[in-house]
């Protein structure tokens, strides 16, 4: 009998074990063969072999896009904590500013939430101003099968509270998309309630079982740019840059009766980034002589903790229609009530006056607890800067007209304008 190679080169075995098993399968007879493929079919079968690690089917992430409308920062802040937010619970989140946004790929979007504040007159932040027309045209795309849930922010003292976030909230409805989440509408104390709704939002967007063979699509906003969790604003009304004042000087002669001041400031911090037209946000103190006035009109005990606050953190100026109904509930006061309940009434009185003028006209003795109830925070107020980072690269310059006017028999001031101009000085911080 001759000796057949029968084991081929490229079997998983040495030259030299090739050889041996060709000298003895090679020479086996075909009951021989029988055997030994049964007896190495039976030896495979009984002693588990290693198996290829096994590979984890891909978790789906749900695609989702958090559009905001922005003028002065909040909702876009908003916005990204709700990317790390969204990142957290398997989203495959994407943050569009309205301004680079494009409407016709709106149609395509399934998960939408909407950070939206109110300008002007109850208009959208200047920057959305397109997207929001687009969005309001007859021509804007159906949202059928999308799921969405807004938040509007405004300021109570305006008339028009929220109402770009009331238009858009609707307009999403009427296009034929699903409310996951009632439209939360927030004043200026929004940053906690914010943080809730949105967690609680994103967890109702998020479907209970997302099929693991969809895939992910992400849409084109054509010219628009989803923005990295990295170009998040750097320094927001809750963790503002704190800068040394350069120079501050009354441009304005003596005997003028403008009063405009040049603040010069040192913004050399890392990610402090400004363009021409931008405005920023000026973190202020109220006038003492004023809180000492709400102290007096309001009978609080005057301790050093609760005067601070007034001076530093709540709003003691804005005399806005929810604070005069939360003053009636306190007090009990029908003729507050009333006022408050009248539009007409609440505008006549409210014009040029104040919250101090409230506490006077409708005097009640508050504890500090009440009268901090009472109030909301002091917000930052906007100037535009006045300079430019290519010739200024660490500096950044504003310009600020003192506002200084009497009525009601009353000398009034503005909060961050006089706070500059009568109780800052140069080499002190803002
Ligand atoms: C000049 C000006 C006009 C405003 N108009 C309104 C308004 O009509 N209705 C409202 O609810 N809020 C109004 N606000 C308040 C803003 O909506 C509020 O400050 C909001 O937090 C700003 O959000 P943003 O930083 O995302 O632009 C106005 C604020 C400013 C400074």
């Amino acid at each position: 009998m001759s000796q057949h190679a029968l084991i081929p080169t490229s079997a998983p075995f040495s030259a030299v074990e090739i050889n041996a098993l060709n000298t003895v399968v090679g020479r086996s007879s075909p009951e021989q063969r029988a055997w030994l493929s049964g007896y190495l079919a039976g030896l495979a079968a009984a002693v588990p072999q290693p198996q290829p690690a096994a590979v984890p089917p891909p978790r789906e992430r749900v695609p989702l896009t958090i559009l905001y409308a922005s003028e002065s920062g909040n909702s876009e802040a908003l916005a990204f904590a709700a990317k790390k937010s969204a990142a957290k619970l398997g989203f495959d989140a994407r943050v569009l500013d309205m301004a680079d946004a494009d409407i016709t790929a709106l149609g395509k979007v399934r998960f939408l939430v909407v950070y939206a504040a109110t300008w002007g007159e109850g208009d959208p932040p200047q920057r959305a101003a397109d997207f929001y027309a687009a969005l309001m045209a007859p021509d804007a795309p159906r949202l059928d099968g999308a799921r969405f849930a807004v938040l509007a922010l405004g300021d109570s003292a305006y008339v028009n509270f929220c109402e770009t976030g009331r238009r858009i909230d609707a307009r999403l409805e009427q296009l034929g998309a699903t409310r996951a989440a009632d439209r939360l509408e927030l004043d200026l104390d929004f940053a906690r309630p914010a943080a809730q709704w949105t967690d609680g939002t994103l967890a109702s967007l998020k479907p209970a079982d997302t099929p693991s063979t969809a895939t992910v699509v992400h849409v084109d906003f054509q010219n628009a740019l989803a923005i990295d969790a990295d170009d998040a604003p750097a320094f927001s009304a809750e963790t503002p840059l704190e800068a040394e004042i350069i120079d501050l000087v009354n441009l304005s002669g003596t005997g003028s009766t403008r009063e405009t001041w040049h603040v010069e400031l040192a913004t050399d911090q890392p990610g402090f980034a400004y363009l021409p037209g931008d405005a920023i946000g000026v973190v202020a103190e109220n006038d003492p002589d004023l809180v000492a006035g709400l102290i007096d009109a309001t009978g609080v005990s005057n301790d050093g903790d609760l005067a601070k606050k007034l001076t530093r953190t709540l709003d003691i100026t804005t005399l806005s229609r929810p604070l005069v109904e939360k003053y009636a509930k306190l007090t009990g006061r029908g003729d507050v009530a009333a006022l408050a309940g009248d539009a007409e009434a609440f505008r006549s009185f409210a014009a040029d006056r104040q919250l101090i003028d409230l506490f006077t006209s409708y005097p009640e003795r508050l504890d500090g607890e009440q009268l901090m109830h009472l109030l909301r925070p002091l917000p930052p107020r906007l100037y535009s800067v006045a300079s430019s980072q290519v010739a200024h690269e660490c500096e950044t310059h504003l310009l600020v007209g003192a506002v200084r006017w009497n009525s009601h028999a009353r000398n009034r001031k503005g909060v961050a304008s006089t706070f500059l101009a009568d109780r800052r000085k140069a080499g002190e911080t803002l």
